[in-house]
Formats: structure tokens, C-alpha cells, sequence
């Protein structure tokens, strides 16, 4: 039976049963599990709706092997059945901003949102407009997560690579930022508990 077939975890129930996990059961990643975690996750909110997440999806041993070289030999890497690279692409995003305007907006606001989107960044350089595309593909790190526990998968997000080496290894653009790579499978070892501040000590209630 795969994850889609079985009831979905509730969301309390997802962020408390995960972990990071590194170690994998070796069976390939069911293929519409794969895509509806990535669909749910591409539901998560952005600035303006702009969406500049991207996701490499690696599921070939050779490929997670090199993967793995450049990141600190971190075994996780190629234990997972599949890893997925997630990153931002701010330049894509301006260049395209037209797309991540809704439809029903007609064809004049939808030229007017997009040009002044790519107005609102013209006057900061790739990198710092960069930095502010990834705070929103952080979103959907974290609902990428989420919606593989909640699917009945594992994850363990990742930022112990050389992200230079990524780009070069996946072809990817000079300009991209990662917000992390994530093996993703089905767990087995059971990680370790959740060791947290308590609210007291990370909340002001005013
Ligand atoms: C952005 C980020 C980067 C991380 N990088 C690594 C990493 O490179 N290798 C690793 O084994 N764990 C990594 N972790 C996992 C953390 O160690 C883990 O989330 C934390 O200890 C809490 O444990 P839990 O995820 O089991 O709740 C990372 C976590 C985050 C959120």
C-alpha cells in the first residue's frame, strides 16, 4: 500500500513524529508519493505569491555518491532511496514573475504586478535580492517535511555541503541559494527525541 492509499497523519501528529532520520528501508520511493509530497509542498505561502522555490529530485546511486562527496561524506546521502535538493532561484522568478500572478487578474494587472515586482528588486544586487527569495523556499523546506511525514515518510534536512559543488555537480546556476538538501524514505532507525526550548523560554506574550 503507498502513503497516498493510506490516511494521511494529522498535522499535530506529523511534527511530532518527526525526526531526522539517517538511515533508510532500501526500497525505492514510491513515484506518486514522490510527486504529491513535492505538490503539497509547493502549496506552502510566499511574498507576493512568488514562489521561488526549485527542486532537484535525485533518485540514481551514482549521482547521490558525488552528491555525498560533497557533503562532508555524509552517509544519509546515499542511504535514502531519493534526495531532494531544494534551492531558490530569484532570477527565474523576476525574469518570469508573470507566471506567479493569477490568471483571473486579466492581462494588464497581470503586466503591472509583474513589472513592479521586478521594480521592487531592480536597485539590489543578485545576491541580496537572492537572500530574500530564499527566506521564502525556506517555506517550502519545511512543508516539504511535513508532508513527507505526513505521507508516512522520513526526512533530514540538510545545509553540511559545499554548496559551490552542488551547483557544479547539478548544473544549476551561479545565482541560486539552497535552503537545504533533504534524503527522503521511509525511516529505519528511530532518531532522536525532540530536545526543545520550552515556550517559556522562547516566547514574550504581551
Ligand atoms: C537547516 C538545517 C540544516 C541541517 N543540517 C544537517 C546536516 O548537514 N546533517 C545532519 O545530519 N543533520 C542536519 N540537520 C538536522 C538537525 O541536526 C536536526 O534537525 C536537529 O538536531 C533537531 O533534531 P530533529 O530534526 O530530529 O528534531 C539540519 C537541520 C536543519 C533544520
Amino acid at each position: 500500500m503507498t502513503a497516498t492509499e493510506i490516511k494521511p497523519l494529522s498535522i499535530k501528529e506529523a511534527i511530532e513524529t518527526r525526526r531526522s532520520i539517517r538511515k533508510y528501508v532500501q526500497e525505492p520511493m514510491n513515484q506518486d508519493d514522490l510527486r504529491e509530497i513535492l505538490r503539497l509542498a509547493s502549496l506552502a505561502p510566499s511574498a507576493n505569491n512568488v514562489q521561488t522555490w526549485r527542486f532537484a529530485v535525485i533518485q540514481n546511486p551514482e549521482l547521490q555518491a558525488k552528491l555525498q562527496d560533497v557533503s562532508y561524506n555524509q552517509g544519509q546521502v546515499t542511504n535514502a532511496p531519493a534526495v531532494i535538493v531544494v534551492y531558490s532561484d530569484m532570477e527565474d522568478t523576476l525574469a518570469t514573475a508573470e507566471e506567479t500572478v493569477h490568471p483571473g487578474m486579466g492581462a494588464e494587472q497581470i503586466k503591472s504586478r509583474a513589472d513592479g515586482l521586478r521594480g521592487n528588486f531592480q536597485n539590489q544586487d543578485v545576491a541580496q535580492r537572492g537572500q530574500w527569495g530564499l527566506t521564502q523556499a525556506n517555506l517550502a523546506f519545511a512543508f516539504l517535511m511535513l508532508a513527507a511525514r505526513g505521507l508516512g515518510y522520513d526526512t533530514v534536512p540538510m545545509l553540511g555541503f559545499q554548496p559551490e559543488k552542488v551547483k557544479e555537480l547539478l548544473g544549476l546556476p551561479e545565482h541560486v541559494q539552497f535552503a537545504g538538501i533533504l534524503p527522503i524514505g521511509k525511516r529505519a532507525e528511530d532518531g532522536f527525541p525532540h530536545h526543545r526550548h520550552s515556550l517559556e523560554r522562547i516566547t514574550k506574550f504581551y
